[in-house]
């Protein structure tokens, strides 16, 4: 492997064409409580957003019912109406315990989903998070019946471990469809789906692992320290401790990024979930960085260099 090297394209949705393995996360789009949005950030940002990654091939957008109650959705239904090129769009069920009648509460959200997006059909429909609510063969069910009815392409889950989304996968392969999709956290700090063996089952089954929080909520930027930490909520998620904790790797990441002609810290870190096989879908508040981020897609990592950050990342 070289650093010439380009990363391969992914297959997400069956019987679609390939797609740049990188999506944009839409969490913070209209979310105030979590990400600040109206202060730092606004609706003309993710305007920007959403035109700049289109215009650099990346179609991929991940969103959610509960992203900003509704508003993450509708930001995209607005901007996909005048969109100049075809996008896929990723949605999520979040099964609520108020959601009684289980298997059709999951039709009635895709619906809401459908209504505010503007779409008849979704590409990607997930299931949010497992749940005594929802188990995982009443979520393979209601997936088969959203592929059936054709209001979506493709299904997935998300925060799924590797017996439950097994549990999914067979539901849906008895019915001749296929699970495209797990979407769990990964990052350099977040190693798990390595460790639990579930990244090795999501290749053995071909399942895209779809990374969320991949630079780590912003905090592999290295943009925040003990002395700077990040504002709002995450502030108390990362202690000054762990901020310190984390220099020798920010420290790594910059001199990789370095040696390859002046890559960002971010770059770097999206490029390792890529060179690991998976579909990283980082949030941008801002076109820069959106643009930052899509160009993780366009080189990558030596093997040497994904070795040291395995080893920069191990113990943290
Ligand atoms: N399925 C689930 O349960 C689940 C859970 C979480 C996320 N997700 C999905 O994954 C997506 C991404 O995860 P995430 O938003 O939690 O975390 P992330 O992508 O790791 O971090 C996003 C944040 O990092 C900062 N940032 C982004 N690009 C940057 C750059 N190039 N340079 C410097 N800072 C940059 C921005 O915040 P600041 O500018 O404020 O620092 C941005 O909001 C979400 O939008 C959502 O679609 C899914």
């Amino acid at each position: 492997m070289t650093g010439k090297q380009m990363p391969s394209p992914i297959n997400l949705i069956p019987g679609e064409p390939a797609i740049p393995p990188l999506g944009i996360g839409t969490w913070s789009w209209g979310d105030r409580v979590f990400w600040g949005f109206g202060s730092t950030y606004t609706r003309s940002d993710l305007r920007a957003v959403f035109e700049s990654s289109i215009n650099a091939g990346i179609v991929l957008f991940d969103t959610a019912e509960v992203y900003g109650m509704g508003r993450s959705e509708r930001f995209l239904g607005e901007f996909i109406r005048t969109a100049t090129r075809q996008v896929i769009i990723a949605t999520k069920y979040f099964p609520f315990p108020r959601r009684l009648k289980r298997e059709q509460a999951v039709l009635a959200a895709l619906h809401g989903s459908l209504r505010r997006l503007g779409l008849d059909q979704v590409d990607l429909y997930q299931v949010h998070w497992p749940s005594p609510f929802l188990s995982p063969e009443e979520a393979g069910r209601a997936l088969a019946a959203a592929v059936e009815e054709g209001l979506t392409k493709a299904v997935g889950v998300s925060n799924y471990d590797t017996e439950q989304m097994l549990r999914t996968y067979e539901v849906l392969d008895r019915r001749g469809i296929a699970l495209a999709s797990n979407q769990v956290e990964y990052s350099l700090t977040h190693r798990q789906p390595e460790k639990s063996g579930l990244l090795d089952r999501c290749k053995e089954l071909g399942v895209t692992l779809i990374a969320y929080s991949p630079i780590a909520q912003g905090i592999l930027s290295g943009r925040y320290t003990a002395e700077n930490p990040p504002p709002g909520r995450r502030k108390q998620k990362f202690s000054a401790d762990f901020l310190t904790r984390l220099q020798p790797l920010l420290t790594t990441l910059k001199e990789i990024g370095e040696k390859h002609g002046g890559k960002s810290p971010a770059q770097v870190a999206l490029n390792w979930t890529i060179a690991k096989g998976t579909l990283p879908i980082p949030g941008a508040k801002t076109a820069s960085q959106a643009d930052d981020n899509i160009e993780a897609v366009r080189w990558l990592l030596e093997e040497s260099d994904v070795a040291r950050l395995d080893e920069a990342s191990l113990y943290l």
